[in-house]
């Protein structure tokens, strides 16, 4: 088995690859080389592409089969997703005619069910469709006549063989029958009782529940080459005479009220299963057994020395090796596009849960735990020519298949064995696919005290929500559970759930925050106000080394106040009471940033006539900046002033605070580029950009960062920084987006249809070039200096780097490094000072506690032995969580103190580390300390408290308790 485990490795991994695909060549050779007159799959594709090109088709390659502009779907799953926008009349399209072949993906869902895959001859996991398409081109006459000509004469199918289908009209939609087309099939040859009509469920073709849709025909082929006439068997699901080839024309839009009405323009889109035509031109009666699957199962063979497959289906297949052999082998295929398309199983269920089953299938049935490793590389070349990112990525798909292993061979020992236990009990249970999965026996426990306690009859949105986010258990597994149970789930609460706590995170605001904007005008928020227009926030120079704002002129169209939106047109203001007014300025236009992709907001202050406004948080609601903060009494002349809808405003941003916060985002991208460069796979989690520091989360796939790597990844960086490389900012529509595959990208983001944003920096070393909404420098040389100052571990996936970027980063330069080495080395710990060594001690510590916590929050006891409490900053803990909650005790034989912390887009009004505290510090006797400037929602504290030696470890374990209790049942998250 190969294993890769950092960039030092690729010579020797180049190597072994090539000599894999050699030994696979030749089991290519063998395998196609049988039956010369057969054409190769990788043929068939080509004469297809070919035969459209030669009729002036454009080709366009496969998007990437993850959805980036499109959450209604988890992959793509037909070859016109990538022009839907074109369709919706979003964007123009790459050429009037267009052919392609398309990765696809279905998981789940009514026409392909995870289940069934491996078990007939024709379901998978991952297919290709062939496609072409002509938007507002040719029409339905050279659609079906193409169809025809490269069915019949170039891949040379008796026409005998085929039956046609046309749309026989709706009255209810008022949709006329499709006599065009039937009289289209018959001109070009097709006999009169092969054409045969059917209605809305096969003949008309919708995308989803809106958007654009028409009627289709389709060709259907027999299988069993009959000499009689087989038009009884169209459609009515027998096996042996199947759809080949659907063509739509797209002339309608189905709008969100159910209503259909015609289109301004036609398109046509077509769509063909690639793995059915091979199998129709190689003779074969089962996909499988074409050269896209013999490949691998040879592969599986001779890696396990399995007995050879044998193609046998059902009853027949003893033992059920065959069938194993068609799942792991589609589920391969399925796994390393995915993968090598940047789909993360940890942002993608149906992803792991694909990775997981073909794992347990390879372990317990082919006796071999490195299968998908070694199968990865056979799809990479088969795949490879059409598709080049797939062997381009080779070494990402690989690290993290290993890791997901490793992931599930931790979890079968775990939660796995718990979860048998219960099984065995419960046989019926067998049923839940995914049943390694860490909540599943507390998931499972607390459906059961809620149906004996609580008797309930249903599993409500909320239930399946808690299930979800305290468990981590995904729909599709409550919904397993709910079926054992024989219960319904209220899958639509549950999205509203989901959507509600999404928004509520996305815009920043929680409950506590009604003094910004009150529930009430948020919902009026949209009618009142026009959008901001935002776009001068990009407006900026860079000159003599320099970064230069404009400042920008604009008017007032909304004013907030204490989180109301006023009614009329004029707030007035009186100088002695400005204390208490808490304003929020809505305007025409704006330079200021509300926060998104991880960069905290601007500040400034907006001047209007003589009235001054400080601002200190710009937020962005339904597509409106508001600016909020207080009027400076000193900047008014009279005792009352007006402010008013209309009036002249000046918007001055904080420019050092900006240009702070600008460093820290490009050194973000930059930071992203220098792993991809020195790990073989990384993916982002998220990010904070503020004025004086960054912090990077990302999964390593379980890479160890070293003291050398932190050495690698600075020098890297500060490299770029002394190229003086320029940064360029470009946009580009969401087609052009799907297709490209350089493009780093934050797994399970969505993005626009159109002026998604790219930011590129190209240099000798180093080449970022990521898509973003944030404000970046102009030039690298503005960083000045990099350096990275902590390094964390949480789980075994995520990693934190926490870097800042300036003058301050050439100050830390020596300090940082010492304690960067405390961090890593613990043998050093004596030859420290005391402050490292307290440092060195809090990280060992925390990092212990990281690495064993399973739960989405940490509830901890540092005990110590020979230190004193007073002495431990547990503030120094607190921050190893920069994004969960944490509940810390630390105590030695005399005392203790307690410390907690809750990430603002936690906090509610029933969980924050306030009401925590409360809960907790009670136990512990102990009074709750003061800040001056901290959020108490966010940060609280305890005094130290004395007591006596018994009481200590009582005490404090019922503290631990209480604090366990609180937050596994208040904390929701988001
Ligand atoms: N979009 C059509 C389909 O997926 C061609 O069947």
């Amino acid at each position: 088995m190969l294993r890769i485990n950092n960039s030092k490795n690729l010579q020797t991994i180049y190597k072994i690859n090539k000599k894999t695909f050699r030994n696979f060549h030749k089991i290519q050779l063998k395998n196609t080389t049988n039956d010369l007159s057969i054409k190769s799959s990788k043929i068939i594709r080509n004469d297809f592409i070919n035969f459209f090109k030669n009729h002036n088709h454009k080709y366009v390659r496969s998007s990437k089969v993850v959805p980036l502009c499109d959450p209604s779907v988890s992959f793509i799953n037909a070859g016109m997703n990538q022009f839907k926008g074109i369709f919706l009349n979003n964007h123009l399209p790459p050429a009037n005619r267009v052919t392609n072949s398309q990765k696809c993906i279905r998981v789940g869902g009514k026409h392909n069910d995870l289940n069934e895959v491996g078990h007939d001859s024709y379901h998978h996991t991952f297919f290709e469709m062939l496609g072409n398409w002509s938007f507002n081109d040719y029409k339905k006459f050279e659609a079906c006549t193409y169809a025809w000509n490269l069915l019949t004469n170039t891949f040379g199918i008796n026409k005998n063989r085929l039956y046609v289908t046309y749309f026989k009209g709706d009255e209810y939609l008022n949709l006329q029958p499709d006599y065009e087309t039937k009289e289209i099939w018959k001109s070009i040859g097709v006999n009169d009782d092969r054409i045969i009509p059917f209605g809305l469920r096969d003949n008309f073709w919708e995308m989803g529940l809106s958007g654009p849709c028409g009627p289709c025909t389709e060709i259907h082929i027999d299988h069993n080459n009959s000499s009689d006439n087989q038009a009884f068997k169209v459609n009515q699901g027998h096996s042996d005479l199947t759809e080949l080839w659907n063509i739509v024309f797209i002339d309608h839009q189905r709008l969100q009220d159910g209503t259909i009405t015609p289109l301004d323009t036609q398109h046509i889109d077509t769509g063909m299963g690639f793995e059915r035509l091979v199998a129709i031109l190689q003779n074969k009666n089962s996909n499988y057994d074409t050269d896209l699957f013999q490949p691998l199962f040879d592969a599986i063979q001779k890696q396990s020395g399995c007995i050879n497959y044998q193609g046998k289906f059902g009853e027949l297949d003893i033992g059920g090796i065959d069938t194993a052999y068609r799942i792991v082998s589609d589920h391969a295929r399925m796994i390393t596009v995915a993968l090598a398309d940047g789909v993360v199983p940890e942002e993608n269920y149906k992803l792991r849960r694909v990775l997981r089953k073909a794992t347990s299938i390879g372990i317990e049935i082919f006796h071999c735990d490195s299968l998908l490793n070694e199968l990865s590389y056979h799809v990479a070349e088969n795949l490879g020519d059409v598709y080049p990112e797939i062997k381009k990525n080779i070494t990402q798909v690989q690290k993290i298949i290993d890791h997901e292993k490793e992931l599930l061979i931790a979890l079968r020992k775990t939660s796995g064995k718990e979860w048998q236990k219960i099984v065995k009990n419960r046989p019926i249970l067998k049923t839940i696919s995914e049943q390694y999965a860490p909540g599943l026996v507390p998931g499972y426990k607390l459906l059961q005290s809620e149906i004996l306690n609580n008797k309930i009859n249903k599993i409500s949105g909320e239930l399946a929500f808690i299930l979800y986010d305290r468990h981590g258990l995904d729909l599709e597994t409550t919904s397993e559970l709910a079926k054992v149970e024989g219960l319904a789930v209220d899958v639509n609460e549950y999205h509203n759930y989901m959507e509600k706590v999404k928004v509520r995170s996305r815009i920043g605001l929680t409950q506590v925050d009604e003094s910004f904007i009150s529930q009430e005008t948020l919902s009026v928020l949209k009618s009142r106000v026009e959008p901001t227009d935002d776009s001068h926030k990009y407006n900026y120079s860079f000159e003599n080394n320099q970064h230069q704002f404009p400042r920008l002129e604009t008017k007032i169209t909304g004013i907030i106040v204490n989180g109301n939106l006023i009614e009329g047109n004029s707030l007035q203001l009186e100088k002695q009471n400005l204390k208490n007014l808490h304003v929020g300025i809505v305007l025409e236009k704006t330079s200021m940033y509300a926060p998104e992709g991880g960069q905290q907001s601007d500040c400034g202050k907006i001047q209007i006539k003589n009235i001054s406004i400080d601002i200190k948080k710009v937020i962005k609601i339904q597509d409106i900046v508001i600016h909020f903060g207080s009027i400076d009494p000193s900047s008014l002349i009279d005792e009352k002033e007006t402010l008013n809808i209309g009036d002249n405003a000046i918007v001055n941003l904080n420019e050092e605070k900006r240009v702070g916060l600008m460093r820290h985002h490009t050194a973000t991208h930059l930071l992203n580029a220098a792993l991809r460069k020195i790990y073989p796979a990384i993916a982002q989690r998220g990010s904070v950009v503020k004025d004086e520091h960054l912090v990077f989360i990302f999964n390593g796939f379980g890479i160890k960062i070293t003291q050398n790597d932190v050495e690698l990844l600075e020098k890297i960086i500060n490299d770029a920084i002394n190229s003086r490389l320029s940064i360029v900012t470009k946009e580009i529509n969401g087609i052009e987006l799907m297709g490209d595959m350089d493009l780093t990208l934050v797994p399970g983001e969505n993005y626009p249809s159109n002026g998604i944003r790219i930011v590129e920096i190209e240099g000798p070393e180093l080449k970022s070039r990521e898509a973003c909404c944030g404000t970046h420098l102009l030039n690298t040389s503005a960083l000045e200096y990099f350096k990275i100052t902590e390094v964390n571990t949480k789980g075994p996936s995520s990693r934190i780097i926490k870097a800042v970027a300036g003058s301050k980063a050439k100050d830390l330069k020596s300090a940082s490094n010492n304690l960067q080495k405390s961090f890593m080395n613990s043998e050093n710990l004596k030859s420290h000072n005391t402050r490292e060594m307290v440092k060195a001690f809090i990280h060992l510590e925390m990092e212990n506690a990281i690495k064993t916590n399973k739960d989405p929050y940490l509830v901890h006891c540092i005990k110590l032995n020979n230190m004193e409490v007073e002495s431990i900053p547990l503030q120094i803990a607190i921050d190893y969580s920069i994004n969960s909650p944490v509940f810390l005790i630390v105590k030695n034989n005399r005392k203790l103190k307690a410390r907690c912390f809750v990430p603002k887009e936690f906090i509610t009004d029933k969980f924050n580390a306030k009401l925590w505290m409360e809960h907790v510090s009670p136990i512990i006797k102990s009074k709750i300390g003061s800040f001056n400037d901290e959020n108490p929602l966010e940060i609280s504290h305890t005094r130290v408290v004395k007591l006596s030696r018994e009481e200590l470890d009582d005490l404090s374990k019922k503290a631990i308790e209480k604090a366990q209790y609180f937050v596994s049942n208040n904390f929701v998250k988001i």
